[in-house]
């Protein structure tokens, strides 16, 4: 990491002060307030938390203690039984929620549905008895691929009921990325649709499945939702259609409790080296720290329809469209296909149709948004927007204030809320009412979450100094580990300060302004960030490796307006072979393949050796500095061939 980089983020001088009106009826509506409580839960945290878990969740059995912390593992609210499932459904049963909206759905056809408390009660339950006369129950793992649709909630929430450990997998990632995760889980079940639409087309979900488990012998039974009619094989004794297995199920279904510390779900995300981790969330502090952070973050009220963008596939869809919005009985609205379908103002259309009070989204989509220019948004009202979210990358100031004025019409506060897969829910973010924003800064941490910057060494830096982004003290909703690699856990996320074992590296670089705002850079790590997505430039590399025209390749990322990050790698051919634009189209889907789509890089450049250090290390620093279009940088002394570098950026 340079300190160049961090520091030359831009800095921004605009504060944006709570409304008065806002400020009036927020959830926690004061600084001295957000002062009072965030210095108890860091200075007590277990007295903070114990007195949370009683306010927020509902127990089967009560814990015995709030923390054992034993770095770098925690478990919290030890001895406590609870089920996640009943704490989203069953506790708003027998209240005036019970008939209220719990899911809107709208297709991408245009095809809306509406499932209230009780409905979607109704069908977790059936379900949950289907997957026990499947013989799928506590700590079985079902993998689940599938479309934006009220089926995927459910699917969920009935693993959470019977204590089945769900890994949702975005259905986005090829046969071979969904084969791995499947192998690496041991999944029993995949449930899946035909299909899902997207930009008006049909994306062939069960037929990529099907590709998939030929090479995953763990995988018994298949669930199969009717969503689009296309054309799919049924394998007899394999496969089922979700209607089916519904028929004659019983509806009724008692739920055992589980342990506070029960796994509730593994999420493969992207690291620094090549195999995506299985990062593992279990039940009552994940769920804690999602409901307390929908509640204040997003200052949900009774009557709000809230509307995340992110797929359920993404952290963000786990936290912020089912655990943390159902558990506090809110309305959510689940879109299922592009925002620019048919048109790029499908967004608002539909925050307009369904009377939408808060919207959550991404800063690749917003300046998608920004792009596509504002006419397609002045034509609607969005007079029932009150409150607007950003995650998932660091927002820039232009787009921070496009969002600002064109969205939220200077009325509705924005927080940008920065967190990770790993952290469960969101951990540095302005609480609307409370904290003044600045364009571009995540603020101010929530509750219980210790953030320093820190140096090398882990010794905090100077305000307005770049460093490193640390977490020093544990929290409810973070990974307990890497499922079946608890090494690699260590390794990956307390190691970095051999000082402070107790230290969880966030992997981002950040500072902090004179006010105490957090900045975040970004990734300092081998991990990119395009289009809100991670990117492991190993995995790309290895995908890439995997192609028989190559012999070394190696990722970097290129600063982009839209994207945030493009992926730019740099690959050298095997003799024999020449570099084409066919080859590059075909190396294009090589890795569309291996990985997804998402993966694709947007250049590739074919280079006659990479620039490597005397060890035979490849020098991304440099490449970096090429895909960028710039001179290179830093100290190049270490560089074995100095005309690598050369020819690579006469190329230009
Ligand atoms: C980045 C998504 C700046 C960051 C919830 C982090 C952000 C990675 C923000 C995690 C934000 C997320 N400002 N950067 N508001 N939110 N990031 O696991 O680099 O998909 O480490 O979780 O996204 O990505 P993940």
């Amino acid at each position: 990491m340079t300190d160049q980089t961090i520091t030359s983020v831009s800095r921004e001088h605009r504060v944006f002060r709570p409304s008065a009106e806002f400020k009036a009826q927020a959830n926690l509506g004061s600084e001295s307030t957000y002062k009072r409580l965030y210095s108890e839960s860091v200075n007590s945290p277990e007295k903070f938390w114990d007195r949370m878990a009683k306010e927020h969740l509902v127990w089967r059995k009560p814990y015995k203690k709030v923390l054992n912390w034993k770095p770098p593992h925690a478990e919290w609210f030890v001895g406590g039984k609870l089920n996640v499932a009943e704490n989203c459904l069953d506790r708003h049963l027998g209240t005036a929620r019970e008939n209220k909206a719990a899911l809107i759905f709208e297709g991408e056809p245009g095809d809306v549905r509406t499932i209230t408390y009780k409905q979607l009660h109704f069908h977790v339950c059936r379900l949950a008895q289907i997957f026990q006369n499947m013989g799928i129950g506590k700590g079985d793992r079902v993998a689940i691929y599938m479309p934006m649709i009220p089926e995927a909630v459910m699917a969920m929430l009935a693993c959470a009921r019977v204590g089945a450990i769900h890994t949702v997998i975005f259905g986005g990632f090829s046969p071979e990325a969904l084969k791995d995760r499947i192998n690496d889980c041991q999944a029993k079940l995949v449930i899946t649709a035909d299909g899902g639409w997207r930009r008006g087309k049909v994306i062939e979900l069960k037929a990529n499945v099907d590709r998939a488990v030929e090479g995953t012998p763990s995988v018994h039974t298949m669930m199969v939702v009717k969503r689009c009619g296309n054309p799919v094989t049924m394998v007899e004794g394999r496969d089922v259609w979700w209607r089916e297995a519904w028929e004659g199920a019983p509806n009724y279904h008692e739920a055992k409790a589980f342990d506070a510390e029960h796994p509730l779900f593994i999420l493969y995300t992207s690291g620094s080296t090549g195999k995506p981790k299985g990062v593992l969330h279990t039940s009552a502090g994940y769920l804690l720290g999602c409901k307390m952070t929908s509640q204040y973050v997003f200052d949900l009220k009774e009557n709000d329809r809230y509307f995340c963008s992110a797929d359920i596939g993404w952290i963000t869809g786990h936290s912020y469209v089912v655990y943390g919005l159902l558990s506090n009985g809110a309305t959510i609205f689940m879109y299922e296909g592009a925002p620019n379908q048919p048109e790029p103002d499908r967004f608002w259309q539909m925050i307009d149709r369904h009377g939408i009070t808060i919207l959550y989204t991404a800063p690749t989509a917003i300046r998608a948004f920004m792009r596509w220019g504002d006419n397609f948004v002045l034509r609607h009202r969005l007079d029932s927007l009150r409150l607007l979210g950003s995650v998932g990358e660091p927002i820039n100031p232009e787009a921070w204030m496009w969002y600002h004025k064109m969205i939220g019409k200077k009325r509705c506060p924005i927080v940008d809320t920065w967190w990770q897969t790993e952290t469960g829910g969101i951990m540095i973010s302005p609480l609307p009412g409370v904290t003044p924003t600045k364009p571009g800064s995540a603020t101010k941490p929530f509750f219980g979450v210790a953030a320093k910057v820190v140096d090398d060494q882990g010794k905090e830096v100077p305000r307005n100094t770049g460093g490193k982004l640390v977490l020093t003290q544990p929290w409810p909703s973070m990974l307990r580990t890497l499922w079946g690699d608890d090494d690699r856990f260590k390794r990956q996320y307390f190691s970095e300060f051999p000082k402070h074992p107790d230290y969880y590296f966030t992997g981002d670089g950040a500072r902090q302004d004179e006010d105490g705002y957090f900045w975040i850079v970004g990734r300092i790590d081998d991990v990119l960030n395009v289009s809100g997505h991670r990117i492991g430039t190993a995995e790309v590399e290895s995908a890439l490796v995997s192609h028989p025209a190559v012999a070394e390749a190696a990722a970097v990322g290129r600063p982009d307006e839209l994207k945030g990050q493009a992926l730019v790698v740099f690959v050298s051919l095997k003799a024999g072979h020449t570099a084409s634009d066919e080859l590059k189209e075909a190396l294009r889907n090589h890795v569309g393949k291996e990985i997804g789509s998402l993966a694709k890089p947007d250049t590739i450049r074919f280079a006659a050796a990479l620039p490597k250090t005397r060890s035979g290390k490849i020098m991304r620093r440099i490449l970096k500095d090429i895909a960028a279009g710039a001179t290179v940088k830093g100290d190049t002394s270490t560089l074995e061939d100095f005309s690598v570098v050369a020819s690579l950026q006469s190329e230009e």
